[in-house]
């Protein structure tokens, strides 16, 4: 599959700007950031970063604060925190050097078979595959896998056919070549465009008329759906937020205070009054979901103004707002707040 894959590759490439020169910080942060996230919505994260944090010495140093910002959106924030603690190993163990070998890459926190391939591969020319969900889907019709890829038994030996299937010539390209196939052809949701494929003659699926059934998944646990109401608190034009716990879902990053269960109006001034403030006039109330991978988050939000002090809460104006990490499950909110500030700002 390797000449057919490769010649297409060097026709179809997508143009990003990891590609071209091998600079292994750009590759890894790259594939970190396309972890759970599609390229186009990558793109202006990857550029706002390597403008801020060009090197793996900017980013050992940079703060939680900026890191959060430069990550906000994203999702899964631990990627980017984790990306941090390996650019302090890489400076501290590693002399500043990059790991270059996959067993080195592995030792970096925040870095899997997948990553350490990736990088190993792209980076440094070692013969070693990347095997993402893409790479397991396009193997999963090409080879005309039944079982459940989720399946860690599966997910080895798919890896072990693509060990033997590495070009050691082009191996980064050849890795690189499955994701593009993956993201552009070989579709998910049962919508394959075979006419186009280079793998289509020696594709199973595609002989059997299958590719539609393929990959085959198990059944994911259902979400559980957490209701709560979110509070936008105006006061003398400035809006709170308060920072999450260290751990956990979101840690570390701003909201708008919450509490739990979908109150209506009158029983949503408790919380705000057991939080020892006056709700004044209740202005708007907006609603908004936020789906996570194992939770569902159903809000009920309230602009309001209040009087009076509390510890704990961080009062904003829209620069103040702008400058800390709120993330994606709050974004409703954020415009919202960001307008109320913004006109209390021209007031
Ligand atoms: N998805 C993850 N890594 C990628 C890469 N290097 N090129 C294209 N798509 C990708």
């Amino acid at each position: 599959m390797t000449g057919p894959l490769l010649a297409w590759y060097d026709e179809n490439k997508r143009d990003l700007p990891w590609r071209g020169v091998p600079d292994p910080y750009k590759v890894w942060v790259s594939e970190i950031m396309l972890q759970q996230t599609r390229v186009a919505a990558v793109l202006p994260y990857y550029r706002a970063w390597m403008e801020e944090l060009p090197t793996v010495e900017a980013l050992a140093n940079v703060s939680d604060e900026k890191l959060m910002k430069l990550w906000q959106g994203l999702g899964y924030y631990s990627r980017a925190r984790n990306l941090q603690k390996a650019a302090l190993m890489i400076v501290e163990t590693f002399g500043g050097r990059f790991p270059e070998t996959y067993t080195n890459l592995l030792k970096l926190p925040g870095v899997g078979a997948y990553t350490a391939g990736a990088v190993a591969s792209i980076a440094f020319g070692q013969p070693v595959p990347a095997v993402d969900g893409n790479v397991l889907r396009v193997a999963a019709r090409v080879a005309d896998i039944r079982e459940d890829i989720m399946e860690p038994r599966i997910r080895n030996s798919v890896q072990a056919l693509m060990e033997s299937a590495v070009p050691a010539d082009r191996p980064g390209e050849f890795n690189q070549a499955l994701m593009d196939l993956g993201a552009t052809v070989c579709l998910p949701n049962g919508a394959p465009e075979c006419g186009r494929c280079p793998l289509a003659e020696l594709c199973e699926a595609n002989r059997l008329g299958i590719q539609m059934e393929l990959p085959v998944r198990r059944k994911k646990a259902p979400r559980r759906v957490e209701e709560m109401t979110v509070y936008l608190l105006l006061r003398e034009g400035k809006i709170a937020l308060r920072r999450r716990g260290k751990r956990g879902l979101l840690a570390g990053l701003w909201e708008f205070p919450h509490e739990a269960g979908s109150l209506d109006e009158p029983a949503a001034a408790g919380p705000v009054e057991a939080w020892g403030l006056t709700p004044l006039e209740w202005k708007k109330k907006l609603t908004a979901k936020h789906i996570f991978t194992h939770v569902e988050w159903h809000m009920t939000g309230y602009l309001l103004t209040v009087r009076g002090e509390v510890p704990g809460l961080t009062w904003v104006d829209a620069a103040g707002l702008e400058a800390l990490a709120v993330p994606s499950a709050f974004a409703k909110f954020r415009e919202e707040a960001r307008r109320v500030l913004e006109e209390a700002d021209h007031a």
